[in-house]
């Protein structure tokens, strides 16, 4: 295996990673309504600690900051507490995570302002070419109110805050999500942002916000523990731009100034959560990447041939995996050994609950199933009562001890049992 290997280690900043596969941010709306991360998400990310590295899903800075129920935050102390849970259970697996800072800017909707008064925004411009998703509705989005200074300050200072609580919590280090057509995107794309004065016109303007948000998270996270998001061709959510290509050479250029641990460029085949044509104006990644001095993070659609191939042609020092780490916990090695992979299923992407989120076996589990399953037919182990001492332990501790999966295949067999006789 070359030196280029996705299986060799890095060193990302001041961090040792154990090899470079990257689980991509991945909104799973399992926190609680008030945006508290749960004894499920501790499960959830520890199983998927073997990545070299975790980019949490979007954690948002504050209540503004939400388009959707059930995602987690970073504004208040219990919060804290809780991910500190997620963070111990990460690092007692040998993982490393960084917290996925979050606001969505005009994505969000009245029915979930604070104020119940439409969204913030660079510029009163909605978007008009999709609609915002409220079970089992979907709604116009609505004209965004325009932040003023003293806004734009105090959500520069949310991100701050925010920054320092992911510390706090026990992150490694925090993404700043400026993709996907949420806030940030919203201030660089030509499109969204309007505005006349020196936070809008060229693309150095438009991208003052991003810099300060990263001059202000700097004061509490040392800018090696930072990375910044960009999805550079993305048009999903009206992320429209005259010239991408020259606005995301100039971000890129620019960002070199602040020395961060990683860029992470989301690939053109990607819009938003999945795959679509490439856009017309779409970015060569290979174009960006040589633009900045630092390690980059690919991310979409990638499977092993074509994450070595980006590391090997030098685009890229470590690839993202979004929905393949959804369905497969322990992706590096199912990829290291040619193991076959789990499908993802849509379906509990954002269902809530354990089903579609920690029941995907690794091998090791589905090995102990198979054991398991073995001595139930054997009648050396009764399937009831086994489940029974399974129920009472939490899901955090049956995935230290290789026994989750288990868990939940008891489940259904015992159930199947009961209707059965
Ligand atoms: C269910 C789901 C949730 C996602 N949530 C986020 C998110 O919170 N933040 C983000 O930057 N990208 C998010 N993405 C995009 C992924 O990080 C990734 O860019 C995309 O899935 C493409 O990678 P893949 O082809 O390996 O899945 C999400 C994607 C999916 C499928």
């Amino acid at each position: 295996m070359s030196d280029f290997s996705l299986f060799s280690t890095f060193h990302l900043g001041p961090l040792e990673l154990r090899n470079r596969t990257v689980m991509a941010p991945l909104t799973r709306s399992r926190a609680t309504p008030e945006g508290i991360p749960t004894a499920l998400m501790e499960a959830y990310y520890a199983q998927r600690a073997g990545a070299g590295l975790i980019v949490s899903e979007g954690v948002v800075v504050s209540p503004q900051g939400v388009a959707y129920p059930r995602v987690p935050g970073l504004y208040n102390d219990e919060q804290v507490e809780a991910w500190r849970r997620v963070t111990r259970a990460v690092h007692e697996q040998g993982g490393v995570i960084f917290a996925q800072l979050w606001h969505v800017g005009r994505q969000s909707h009245s029915s979930v302002q604070p104020d119940g008064l439409p969204p913030f925004a660079p510029s009163p411009v909605r978007i008009e070419n999709y609609r915002y998703y409220r079970k089992p509705d979907r709604l116009p989005y609505e004209t965004p109110r325009q932040l003023s200074r003293e806004g734009i300050r105090k959500v520069i200072d949310q991100y701050a805050q925010a920054a320092a609580r992911a510390m706090a919590a026990g992150f490694d280090g925090v993404e700043i999500h400026a993709a996907n057509g949420y806030l940030i995107d919203q201030f660089l794309n030509s499109g969204s942002n309007q505005r006349t004065d020196e936070y809008g016109g060229s693309p150095a303007n438009r991208a003052r916000f991003l810099h300060q948000l990263l001059d202000a998270v700097a004061t509490h996270v040392p800018p090696s523990r930072v990375g910044v998001r960009l999805s550079p061709s993305s048009t999903w959510m009206d992320a429209l731009d005259e010239d991408k290509t020259a606005l995301h050479s100039h971000v890129v250029a620019a960002l070199n100034r602040h020395g961060l641990a990683y860029l992470h460029l989301v690939e053109p085949e990607i819009a938003g959560s999945t795959t679509a044509e490439i856009a017309e104006d779409a970015v060569p990644t290979e174009k960006l990447a040589a633009l900045f001095r630092g390690p980059v993070i690919v991310t979409g659609e990638h499977d092993l041939a074509s994450a070595e191939q980006r590391l090997a042609d030098g685009v890229a020092d470590l690839v993202g995996f979004g929905r393949t780490f959804i369905a497969n916990p322990d992706l590096p090695e199912r990829l290291r050994t040619g193991s076959p992979l789990n499908p993802p299923e849509k379906r509990t992407f954002y269902a809530g609950g354990a089903e579609g989120y920690i029941t995907y076996p690794s091998l090791a589990e589905e090995d102990r199933w198979a054991q398991l399953r073995a001595a139930i037919e054997e009648g050396t182990i009764s399937a009831a009562a086994h489940l029974e001492q399974l129920s009472s332990r939490t899901p955090l501790d049956l995935v230290r001890s290789g026994e989750l999966h288990s868990l939940h295949q008891l489940r259904e067999l015992v159930a199947t049992y009961s209707t059965v006789s």
